[in-house]
């Protein structure tokens, strides 16, 4: 923040926009109408999406006074790892799309080994796994799966994520149908149909097993296949098998409703997802910030990850201080991306850290304990 006011006096601008409203509106003229459909797109009337945001306006902090804030702690403890910051890069299919050269994923995965904030890669990637796992250099990843309805393929594609180094599984819950599009319902070319996304597919061994002619000859029999094995339907019952095969802590990703936290903590989770994938799954809901504490109650002492609607370090800190554990960020850091890559998702996450520290040193609180202590209250009762 400094550098970009101490820039401002020279007369110099910030490079990409500093506010989620112009990075928005750049980003689409950017993405073009196609892939702003897909990314901005949510259900419905899209009312559950706008209230995912707007939600954040009633929840308000309260300063504290003459604290010794010269120095600020936003490191978190998570799967004993400890993080720089409390953001994650939530998991988006199709990022590769975003970014000029279409390979997004490569570039948020650099973006993560640049700012320290862990990228959660999209079982839906335009490339492969290993990869993006390699270009997060030291900052450790996490894997999302879309469970496949094909065991030995989920198996094979959790075993990559652990033998490429992963240090977490995330269990998407809400997405084994898509939900009601309307702006992709509408759309002609709607990009998933280029088949790009699927390299964690085409590159997998039980999956090629399945194909009569390999992807590289016959890319739409590829894509039907791929179609055929998505979206297995989960119970809680399925929770012994994710623990029987594999070792890494399990994130269950959708939790809105406090007794599914229970019952993700009571089957083994190792951490709660609060989210409703930014309302692209069900309209008609609520926005998840205002569940948040009963779901956060009702898990206990297993951290509680969150997203959805988060546009800004103030956000960010209000989230935090109902007691997330760690703040995901979606739609945009794929901004960034769409408007300069790795580069542009790098400064995207750190202009909502820098606004979340810089918070954190006006209101007085020095760690994420104080800013736990000091809460939030309804701005509007
Ligand atoms: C998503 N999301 C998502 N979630 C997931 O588990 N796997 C995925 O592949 C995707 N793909 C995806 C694509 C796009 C374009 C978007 C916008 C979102 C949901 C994502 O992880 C997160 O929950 C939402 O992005 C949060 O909402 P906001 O804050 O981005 O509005």
């Amino acid at each position: 923040q400094n550098e970009i006011y101490n820039a401002g006096l020279k007369g110099i601008l910030p490079t990409y926009p500093v506010d989620f409203a112009t990075l928005e509106k750049r980003a689409h003229e950017a993405l073009g109408p196609s892939l702003t459909n897909y990314v901005a797109g949510g259900c419905g009337d899209e009312h559950t999406q706008d209230q995912n945001a707007t939600a954040f306006h009633h929840w308000g902090m309260v300063p504290r006074m003459m604290v010794d804030c010269s120095t600020r702690d936003l490191s978190i403890e998570l799967f004993g790892h400890r993080y720089p910051t409390p953001l994650f890069m939530a998991p988006i299919g199709l990022n590769g799309e975003a970014s000029q050269d279409r390979h997004g994923d490569m570039a948020a995965a650099r973006a993560s080994a640049m700012t320290g904030v862990p990228f959660c890669a999209s079982t839906l990637a335009n490339d492969p796994l290993e990869d993006v796992k390699a270009a997060c250099g030291d900052t450790p990843a996490w894997f999302q799966l879309y469970t496949p309805r094909n065991r030995e393929l989920a198996t094979s594609l959790i075993r990559r994520a652990e033998d490429a180094g992963y240090k977490a599984l995330v269990v998407t819950l809400d997405t084994w149908v898509t939900g009601w599009r309307p702006r992709d319902l509408n759309a002609s070319n709607f990009p998933q149909l280029r088949g790009k996304v699927l390299q964690n597919y085409f590159t997998d061994p039980v999956f090629r097993s399945l194909l009569a002619q390999p992807p590289e000859e016959d890319p739409a029999a590829a894509i039907f296949t791929w179609a055929a094995t998505f979206g297995q339907v989960l119970t809680w019952e399925d929770m012994a098998w994710f623990k029987s095969v594999t070792k890494l802590p399990i994130v269950l990703k959708g939790i809105c409703h406090p007794d599914d936290a229970r019952r993700a903590v009571d089957s083994g989770a190792d951490a709660v997802y609060c989210s409703n994938h930014g309302g692209r799954q069900a309209n008609g809901g609520i926005a998840t910030i205002d569940l948040l504490e009963e779901v956060v109650k009702a898990s206990g002492d297993t951290p509680v990850l969150f997203d959805s609607g988060v546009r800004s370090g103030t956000d960010a800190i209000k989230a935090l201080a109902m007691g997330a554990r760690a703040v995901g960020v979606g739609r945009p850091y794929t901004y960034g991306l769409a408007l300069g890559g790795a580069e542009g998702a790098a400064w995207v996450l750190r202009s909502i850290l820098a606004e979340a520290d810089l918070l954190m040193a006006v209101n007085g609180y020095p760690t994420l304990a104080d800013v736990r202590a000091a809460g939030v209250r309804r701005t509007d009762r």
